[in-house]
């Protein structure tokens, strides 16, 4: 399994490690020696709620929005509606505990959902809520699919997950990312984006309490990673010039996301204390990211803010219209160098380092192990 955890691509003839992000790799698995099996005392289940970050084939499956190669090229050799050349976060932390990718919720040819499912769709925020595919909706999907599972279940159908189940699940979140972006998109100012927080923090907390009336008791919280270090927004943002910090990150849309970060973090402390049987982990995947671009050459990588596949060269190979997959893009040959994807997303190599971190536990309160649900 660990060797899996960090393997390149055997489906993809035109790419290959260097040698030296192979040993740094190798490096690193070294260092974490817990991923190297499962430790789960049963099999695990996990339920996911987000957008790309976490985003498994969901917007291919609900919307029918085509992602074309070279989406998937690294690890896959096809693309899976994954927005990355491979794996995603989420998909290292499911190998770390040697259970199947997670199949998204409306994918309905050749799922199985007996692991869990996957309600993430690229694109989605908390607000506004009832469309496609907000968290709300999410959570009333998941709500759906374990009032389905029972019904189901009833008429002896099997490979579905027990009712008794759904309480040592492990319930995952990873949104926000588009509610900031989308507020700074549609010009809003930095004091405007500020003042939207509040709203959409509540969403999470609401999600998270519909999800523990419905069972769950088990859950793990991404905050959301440094906006204005995307290479999409330093290329599109306007007038930042004033605004870039000593990374060459736009300050003010990373002061945003902190700010979302530190209210996230207390809404985690109010649910631990209003739901007093329930685990929330709450995981600083900003500071995870945030280092592997401020010391991107020690990981290995090199121009952090400039995407691997995009359009128009340095410095952030990012332009509109031109994204990744569409005519006229271009890609780098060495995407295990590369920090970021398409201008928005990481790379697979980049997302194994940042599974390593997360399931180091340096990076969660409380430091408990990924697999602390299935034991
Ligand atoms: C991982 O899962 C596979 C297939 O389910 C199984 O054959 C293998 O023994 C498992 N490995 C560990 C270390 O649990
Ligand atoms: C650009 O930003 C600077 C510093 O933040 C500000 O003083 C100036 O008014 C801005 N210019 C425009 C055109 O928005
Ligand atoms: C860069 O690495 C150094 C040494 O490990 C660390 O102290 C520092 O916090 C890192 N920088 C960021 C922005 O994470």
């Amino acid at each position: 399994m660990s060797a899996s955890l960090f393997s390149s691509a055997p489906l993809n003839p035109g790419y290959g490690f260097s040698l030296f992000p192979a040993l740094f790799l190798f490096t690193v698995f070294l260092c974490v020696p817990h991923l190297a099996y499962s430790a789960c005392g049963k099999p695990p289940i996990i339920f996911n709620f987000g957008d790309s970050n976490s985003d498994t084939g969901g917007i291919v499956a609900g919307l029918g929005i085509p992602v074309r190669l070279p989406n998937g090229r690294t690890f896959f050799g096809r693309s899976t509606g994954r927005l990355c050349d491979g794996r995603l976060v989420i998909d290292f932390l499911c190998q770390s505990l040697n259970t199947s990718l997670l199949n998204p919720y409306l994918e309905s040819l050749g799922s199985s959902f007996s692991n869990g499912a996957n309600f993430a769709i690229a694109g989605s925020a908390t607000l506004p809520k009832r469309v496609p595919f907000a968290l709300n909706i999410q959570v009333m999907q998941f709500m759906h699919f374990k009032d389905r599972s029972a019904e189901l279940a009833a008429t002896g159908a099997n490979h579905l997950i027990g009712y008794d189940r759904f309480g040592d699940a492990l319930y995952m979140i990873d949104i926000g990312q588009n509610d900031l972006a989308d507020s700074f998109a549609k010009g809003l100012s930095y004091v405007q984006v500020v003042k939207k927080i509040p709203s959409v923090l509540a969403e999470i907390k609401n999600a998270v309490k519909n999800i523990y009336e419905r069972g769950g008791r088990k859950f793990w919280v991404h905050n959301t990673g440094p906006l204005g270090c995307l290479p999409q927004k330093l290329a599109l943002a306007k007038n930042i010039s004033h605004d870039l910090d000593s990374f060459g990150c736009i300050s003010s849309y990373n002061d945003v996301a902190k700010l979302f970060n530190e209210g996230l973090r207390q809404i985690s402390v109010e649910l631990r204390s209003e739901m007093e049987d329930a685990t929330i982990v709450y995981v600083d995947m900003y500071t995870i990211k945030l280092d592997l671009i401020a010391n991107s050459t020690k990981y290995g990588f090199s121009s952090p803010l400039m995407a691997c596949c995009g359009s128009g060269g340095p410095p952030y190979n990012y332009e509109r219209g031109i994204s990744c997959g569409f005519p006229g893009y271009q890609v780098c040959d060495q995407s295990s160098q590369s920090v970021s994807w398409d201008g928005v997303h990481y790379t697979q190599a980049a997302n194994a380092l940042i599974a390593s971190k997360i399931l180091s536990t340096d990076y969660s309160t409380p430091p408990v192990m990924f697999d602390f649900f299935c034991q």
